[in-house]
């Protein structure tokens, strides 16, 4: 099977590049024929450098992993935004359909409003708020436009071998006795260990739709923080602050916890809590961090 990635020097590319190699390495065998690919062999946003490269190399499944994820910069780059998020989706899914390929594509908890008081299923009304948040959801409707087997799957608080915010935690308490966080967003950390998984056994199949892929259960940015520092026994005084009193150009949701309903309907819903997929994240990273 020919896996296409984008955007595989991302956190969930790369990610996922690792698990599909071991699984070639623990079958001994090359179950998976995989092409990796970063903006310099393939640029989303490019719709004939899309069409040429897909058509020629042929993917059984293409998955998704490029996008603009920068949220603060997108407010303040609209086209680029749009470029990437909306049209990069679109070139996809056109030439996914092109080749008869399987395409999954990662979406995100801010295409939500973040107002709710329950966590949200795959049917809730979208109403994103951010710049970040329209442009994947108009990126999430192309999907369903032009492409014929897709699976498009809503992540969020995602950290992995990138820039996080447990990266940004631990740099930070290096140089300081103390940090602010806020403590009324509250969202589900999820581990790319976790949701790479979930995509390569979703993508054996033909439970095409769309998707709520995070941990399981719920914390703010600040019990996530205060978490990340008990388990790295990092003595650091962690102030809760409110999100007004936070400077950031971007409006996040409040509230973004998301219900993995249609994966656990399936049978897929093999994400841990997310307090066990961070402290085995600590335990991996111990050196790169
Ligand atoms: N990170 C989160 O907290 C989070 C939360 C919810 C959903 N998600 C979604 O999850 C997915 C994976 O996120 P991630 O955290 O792995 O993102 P990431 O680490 O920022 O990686 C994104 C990758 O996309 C590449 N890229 C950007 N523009 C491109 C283009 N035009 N063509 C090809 N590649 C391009 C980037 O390359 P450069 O380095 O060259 O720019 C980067 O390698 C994204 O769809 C994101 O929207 C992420």
């Amino acid at each position: 099977m020919k896996i296409l990635i984008t955007g595989s020097n991302g956190q969930l590319g790369r990610e996922l590049v690792n698990q599909l190699e071991s699984i070639n390495q623990s079958i001994k065998q090359v179950k998976y024929d995989i092409l990796p690919t970063t903006r310099d062999d393939l640029d989303i946003s490019n719709q004939a450098n899309v069409d040429s490269f897909i058509t020629y190399n042929k993917p059984d499944v293409i998955i998704n992993c490029a996008a603009y994820t920068k949220v603060d910069a997108c407010e303040d780059n609209i086209e680029t935004s749009y470029k990437i998020n909306s049209l990069g989706a679109r070139n996809l899914a056109i030439a996914s359909k092109k080749v008869n390929a399987k395409l999954v594509h990662i979406s995100t908890d801010y295409v939500f409003n973040g107002i709710s008081k329950y966590p949200y299923k795959e049917d809730n009304k979208t109403e994103p708020n951010s710049v970040y948040g329209k442009s994947k959801l108009m990126g999430e409707k192309f999907v369903e436009q032009f492409s014929h087997k897709y699976f498009i799957l809503r992540t969020a608080w995602l950290y992995g071998d990138g820039n996080n915010f447990v990266k940004t935690m631990i740099k930070f308490s290096k140089q300081n006795k103390e940090v602010n966080v806020v403590d009324d967003q509250f969202g589900s950390p999820t581990s790319t260990v976790d949701l790479a998984k979930v995509i390569i056994n979703i993508m054996e199949t033909e439970n095409y739709g769309v998707y709520h892929a995070t941990c399981e259960g719920e914390c703010s940015w600040y019990d996530f923080a205060k978490k990340i520092f008990e388990l790295k026994n990092i003595d650091i005084k962690v102030n809760p602050i409110k999100s007004k009193d936070f400077k950031s150009k971007t409006q996040r949701p409040q509230y973004s916890v998301l219900d993995n309903f249609m994966l656990k309907l399936i049978g897929l819903n093999s994400f841990r809590r997310w307090e066990e997929s961070i402290e085995e994240y600590l335990k991996k990273y111990d050196i790169m961090i």
